[in-house]
């Protein structure tokens, strides 16, 4: 989602004459956009913030005009006027229900003002006053859907950073999808915290569930490909599961968070669902769509989680299998009810923990792409390869593949055929077949 209103913020600023740079070094203003989930993310902001304000310096030793910075996202949220204190050089702090007052807040910034501080959670939704999508997105684009969460999981912030669900009505979704396409768009991820729990007012004045809004997107001319993120299993509708179903541009690839194998760490945590509960959800989406490949978060050392506990976890990731995972040691975050639980696990337990974890989990990439060896399959290209003459892409499963073939065929379909797969991506070919007819046409 950052990587999203990153975009949207410089759409924002795009009509005050501010375009991006390749560089910091030829920026007048530099937005740092933050992640406030664990606290390596929220540490590395003040490192950066340092060394912008050298950058700053510097310029103004050489007399050059000077740098405007500003600090957007859930860490300039949650620190408020603590980092305009701490940072008294900064320009703007706003948290992410604000960003698109940034000109008005830059502009608002003068030498008697300092730092001007935006963190309120205003009644209406940002989303009423942002531009429509207008920065370059290529192929593939995300499309924020719904934002915040009322789960209130024990270890997380976002729903005291991000603020209650908030679900975009119907028409400026499919408005923003509309122009996406028209800017070569094909593929669209729907984003949201809580993004199944999405719950938009519809043209016909009812609140549409997350199934009904892809299968409307589903409808839009020259939509391949449509993917939603990140999902609560307890906010796995019934319809939601028989759009896997029924809607072939719905990808075969889900996000499942389910953070923990062992009931009593699930209720610790407030994940409202037994593993079991997930295990049965998991079969019904591949009942539904049996090509369906499954990724998840994990958080291994949760306060109180035991060796057992920690089994538990390593079970369910064996009998479910996993295509790709996301795992985190527990990190404590200062005003989250987990923050202040007994038995919070060692650093050097976690870290053992998160091994075992990661070795398995990577076991399991590891063969899931082997499978595709020998096999056919569709690549949305959607950037020039590594290599000269190599172009990029992903499968449905959103595995990366990488095979020879013009540049001409980024933003388009290719069918290839895989020779390798290493854990991060898979190598192919185009059968030749494929490459005469397209010289033929040439
Ligand atoms: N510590 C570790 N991981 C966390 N996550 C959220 N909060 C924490 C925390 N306090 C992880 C969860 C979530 C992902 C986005 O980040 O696994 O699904
Ligand atoms: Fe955080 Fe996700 Fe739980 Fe919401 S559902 S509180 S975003 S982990």
């Amino acid at each position: 989602m950052n990587v999203y209103d990153s975009q949207r913020i410089v759409d924002v600023l795009a009509p005050h004459g501010y375009a991006p740079t390749d560089t910091v070094d030829d920026a007048d203003l530099v937005v740092v956009n933050t992640c406030h989930i664990r606290e390596k993310a929220a540490e590395k902001v003040y490192s950066e913030l340092g060394r912008l304000r050298q950058l700053s310096g510097r310029r103004e030793s050489e007399g050059k005009p000077r740098l405007s910075l500003a600090v957007a996202g859930c860490v300039a949220q949650a620190e408020g006027e603590a980092m305009a204190r701490r940072a008294p050089f900064l320009d703007v702090v706003v948290g992410p229900q604000g960003y698109h007052r940034l000109p008005e807040l830059l502009a608002r910034r003068t030498r008697a003002s300092g730092c001007v501080v935006e963190t309120s959670f205003p009644t209406d939704s940002k989303f009423d006053h942002l531009p429509t999508a207008a920065s370059p997105a290529g192929v593939s684009a995300f499309l924020t859907v719904q934002e915040g969460c009322d789960r209130f999981c024990t270890f997380c912030v976002v729903p005291y950073t991000r603020g209650a669900e908030d679900s975009r009505p119907v028409a400026a979704v499919i408005a923003e999808a509309k122009e996406l396409v028209a800017n070569g768009v094909r593929e669209l991820t729907l984003l949201g915290q809580n993004v199944n729990a999405y719950h938009g007012v519809g043209p016909d004045g009812r609140s549409w569930s997350l199934a009904r809004l892809l299968a409307a997107l589903a409808e839009i001319d020259g939509v391949w490909r449509l993917r939603y993120t990140t999902s609560h299993p307890a906010d796995m509708a019934d319809d939601l599961i028989r759009a896997h179903r029924e809607l072939p541009q719905l990808m075969p690839f889900l996000h499942l968070p389910v953070q923990a194998g062992s009931d009593r760490v699930l209720e610790a945590m407030n994940r409202r669902g037994s593993a079991d509960d997930y295990r049965r959800l998991v079969d019904r989406l591949r009942r539904a769509r049996p090509d369906l490949a499954l990724s998840s978060d994990f958080i291994v050392g949760f306060p109180g989680e035991s060796d057992a506990d920690f089994e538990a976890t390593l079970a369910l990731v064996r009998d479910v299998g996993f295509a790709q995972a996301f795992s985190f040691k527990y990190s404590r975050r200062p005003g989250t009810p987990a923050a202040v639980l007994r038995g919070q696990v060692a650093e050097a337990v976690k870290a053992e923990r998160l091994d075992r974890l990661q070795a398995l989990l990577s076991d399991q990439q590891q063969s899931f792409n082997a499978a595709f060896v020998g096999q056919q399959v569709e690549v949305l290209v959607d950037r020039p390869g590594r290599k000269p003459g190599q172009v990029a892409g992903r499968t449905a499963h959103l595995q990366a593949v990488h095979f020879d073939g013009p540049a001409t065929l980024v933003g388009g379909r290719a069918v290839v055929k895989v020779l390798a797969a290493e854990r991060h991506s898979l190598r192919a070919t185009r059968p030749a077949a494929d490459r005469v007819a397209l010289g033929a046409v040439a």
